[in-house]
């Protein structure tokens, strides 16, 4: 039997920032960004909107033409989760209309829980193959303003729907992992800004590149030259680029510098127009891959993941005969392409934009045209919207295995 991708969507915030504007403002040359980093836009999330609206509108392409009784479990990846107890997947199982006889989960390690998600969700459906996993990778990267780390920032969201039914891909079920601790990015529970050491960063990256696969070739016997493609977690476009020069020259592979820019270049088309989305990176990377014309049926794919402080998994998927009709009807790119410009002056307000602390009443502009938004909050409990009409917790009843009732009001 085969385990792996049956379905993949991508979601970004309505706004984005042009970084020749961030450039102007901090007195950098946008070179620098353009070229130095590989960034162009940055996507910026409205008041309204945070990783479970952005979470819950991929997870709704990610699921059109699903038979959403058959998930039996939603865990989503965050390092930017709303809350310390309950999972942001409870808030997305809900807005989905899921069935109540679900389980819901909230995961993280930095930028890599969502790879740790994808093998849980593997291991899920090998025990039970009727079953089908929606995992959500969805994050909002926040630096200072004025810090190296700015024209880094970004949003995203990426939902998978794993399954023994793959349309898009196998995965393999082995990985080579790689952890150690160090303090290269992180977020104390009382900052809503990363703290992060950025070169450092950079070379325990790569060290925890190196080191996850010469785990995963003892683990398998497959190597670089195993794969057609690349993807590496990218917290900015050049990154990927680095990353695989850097593991080419580590395995001295004998291809030219066009060969190499051919593996990974298919995989870094989105990434320049909406900055870092930590755990859903990867992902959105993939989905470069899979979206580009060329039918890649067949192709292997060396995916490398990472994530502050430390670990790193490497791991390769296969694509399937036919995956371009399992992937969403809008492309990522029509997607990014209805977003709107943001000035500078608003992007600031947004980032200063502070919910009160003390839990009283407050509700957000309504700025966000996605299905999914983030209302307000009262009596400390967040109040989430669903503008479609669609009736949430529809599909509960018409489960054919499982029925159960809501719980009453309090
Ligand atoms: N024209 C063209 N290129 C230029 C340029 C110009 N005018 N000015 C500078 N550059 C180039 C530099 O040469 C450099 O390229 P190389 O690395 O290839 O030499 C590149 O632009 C960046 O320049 P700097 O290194 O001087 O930039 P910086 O000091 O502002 O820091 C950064 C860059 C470390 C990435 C910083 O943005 C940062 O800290 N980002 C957040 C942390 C991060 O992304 N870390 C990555 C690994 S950690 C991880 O992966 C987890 C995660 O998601 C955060």
């Amino acid at each position: 039997m085969k385990f792996g991708l049956e379905r993949i969507a991508v979601e970004v915030p309505r706004h984005s920032l042009d970084l020749a504007l961030l450039a102007e403002a901090r007195g950098v040359d946008v070179k620098k960004y353009h070229q130095g980093i590989g960034q162009e836009f940055m996507a910026v999330p409205s008041p309204d909107e945070d990783v479970v609206t952005l979470g819950a509108a991929a997870a709704e392409r990610a699921l059109e033409g699903v038979d959403r009784n058959r998930i039996r479990t939603v865990i989503f990846a965050t390092e930017s989760g709303v809350d310390q107890s309950k999972a942001a997947a409870i808030y997305v199982h809900k807005l989905l209309g899921l069935p109540r006889n679900c389980r819901t989960v909230e995961m993280k390690q930095a930028c890599c829980s969502g790879t740790s998600a994808l093998h849980f969700a593997l291991a899920s459906v090998a025990l039970e193959p009727e079953s089908k996993i929606l995992v959500i990778c969805a994050d909002i990267a926040r630096y200072g303003l004025g810090t190296a780390g700015e024209p880094t920032q970004g949003a995203g969201a990426v939902a998978m729907v794993v399954s023994s039914q793959p349309k898009i891909a196998t995965i393999n079920p082995k990985v080579g992992y790689f952890t150690d601790d160090v303090m290269d990015f992180w977020r104390p529970n009382y900052r809503e800004e990363a703290l992060v050491d950025g070169k450092y960063s950079i070379k325990v990256y790569m060290h925890a590149l190196e080191q996850a696969c010469k785990a995963y070739h003892i683990e398998t016997g497959e190597g670089f030259d195993s794969f057609q493609h690349f993807c590496y977690h990218l917290p900015f476009t050049r990154m990927g680029l680095k990353a695989h020069l850097h593991l080419a020259k580590v395995v001295e592979s004998s291809l030219t510098g066009s060969e190499l820019h051919a593996q990974v270049q298919p995989s870094l088309q989105l990434n320049p127009k909406t900055g870092n989305a930590y755990t859903a990176s990867l992902y959105m990377g993939l989905l470069s891959l899979l979206e580009q014309q060329e039918d890649l049926a067949g192709r292997k794919v060396g995916m490398f993941s990472y994530g502050s402080g430390c670990m790193g998994a490497f791991f390769s998927l296969e694509i399937l005969a036919g995956y371009k009709e399992a992937l969403p009807q809008e492309s990522s790119q029509e997607i990014l392409a209805k977003r709107e410009a943001l000035d500078m002056a608003t992007y600031e307000t947004w980032y200063e934009t502070r919910m009160p602390q003390d839990g009283s009443a407050f509700d957000t502009p309504h700025i966000s045209d996605r299905p999914f938004r983030f209302a307000g909050v009262a009596d400390h409990k967040r109040r989430y919207e669903r503008l479609d009409g669609r009736l949430e917790h529809s599909s509960s009843s018409a489960s054919e295995h499982f029925v159960a009732a809501p719980l009453p009001d309090s």
